[in-house]
């Protein structure tokens, strides 16, 4: 019996969040070492069973159901020109549920290359982001879509919703420190609650938006040489924005005030907020530093990853 396996990573957005939603630009980075799995095994005929492992569910994929997943697999079956296989797909995840690390994208994710790879069929980045797109405006409500596309091209992006993502080039090596709150938020409701926020106040929030992108162009401009101090400063900015568009949480900034005491060079929240992630970009002498102090200030579970930048190709 044949298995096929495929896999997806998490990502972070370094700026921009939320005001992506109205247009701005962002800047996201994959998470390569925290990753979804899914494992199909075929059968000749009958039907497609589907295992949510990590929450214990289990369903028959219908293709008239709503299920954002279930979305994605008539989506995806649709697009490699494919009667519905037959057969187990299993999921699992390593990313928490609701912490603003792209979980949702990066298990339909999974679940797109899994069949695509059971039918030898490879889909390009461009592709599996427009499927997995469809599951998560059922997840997310009106999503930007900056998280199922950093995910599929699985490399630091510039994104500006409904363009095409631009490669970001990264002068020097990042290192992110990531602190989960514990706290989880759902990125539909805190997204709803901002857009309500900009319906009643809808000049102030601009001017909001507006200060993010200026910071996210900056932003660029100092990944791009490798003047990661300036970058962290940025992150600190952004925060101070996310602060007064209303998606923050003490438990978060305790964190953020952890993390710049321990010697980082910024940190904000990442994603949606109100709860979930945040990240800290730290020198290397000060990345066990940062961690401690994280898992003191409450942090429930932390993760490093580094962005490699260009000093490590030559
Ligand atoms: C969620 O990861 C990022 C948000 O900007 C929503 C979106 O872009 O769809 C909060």
């Amino acid at each position: 019996m044949t298995v096929y396996r495929a896999s997806a990573c998490a990502k972070i957005i370094l700026c921009g969040e939320h005001a992506v939603v109205y247009g701005r630009p962002a800047i996201a980075v994959p998470v390569p070492d925290v990753r979804s799995h899914a494992t199909f095994t075929p059968v000749p005929r009958g039907h497609l069973h589907v295992f949510l492992d990590d929450l214990g569910e289990a369903w028959t994929w219908q293709e008239n159901s709503p299920h954002p997943l279930a979305v994605v697999i008539r989506h995806t079956f649709a697009a490699l020109g494919t009667s519905p296989l037959a057969g187990e797909l299993h999921l699992h995840s390593d990313i928490p549920i609701g912490g603003g690390l792209g979980s949702s994208a990066s298990v339909a994710t999974a679940v797109v290359r899994v069949l695509a790879r059971a039918l030898d069929v490879d889909l390009s980045p461009a592709r599996v982001a427009a499927i997995v797109y469809e599951g998560e405006r059922i997840w997310h409500g009106t999503p930007s879509g900056i998280d199922n596309t950093v995910i599929a091209y699985e490399q630091p992006i510039w994104f500006v919703k409904g363009t095409p993502p631009r490669p970001i080039r990264v002068g020097r090596s990042l290192t992110l420190v990531i602190g989960d709150s514990g706290i989880r938020a759902a990125t539909r409701e805190v997204v709803g609650d901002v857009r309500r926020r900009w319906q009643e106040e809808r000049e102030t929030y601009e001017a909001y938006f507006d200060h993010i992108a200026h910071l996210v162009r900056q932003a660029r401009t100092a990944l791009e040489i490798g003047d990661i101090p300036t970058l962290g400063r940025l992150l600190d900015e952004n925060q101070y924005w996310l602060e007064r568009i209303g998606v923050s949480a003490p438990e978060l900034e305790r964190l953020i005030r952890a993390a710049r005491e321990a010697g980082a060079w910024g940190a904000k929240l990442a994603g949606a907020g109100r709860g979930g992630n945040m990240i800290a970009l730290v020198p290397s002498a000060r990345v066990d530093a940062v961690v401690q102090a994280l898992r003191s200030a409450g942090a429930v579970h932390t993760y490093r990853t580094t962005i490699p930048g260009e000093e490590t190709a030559q």
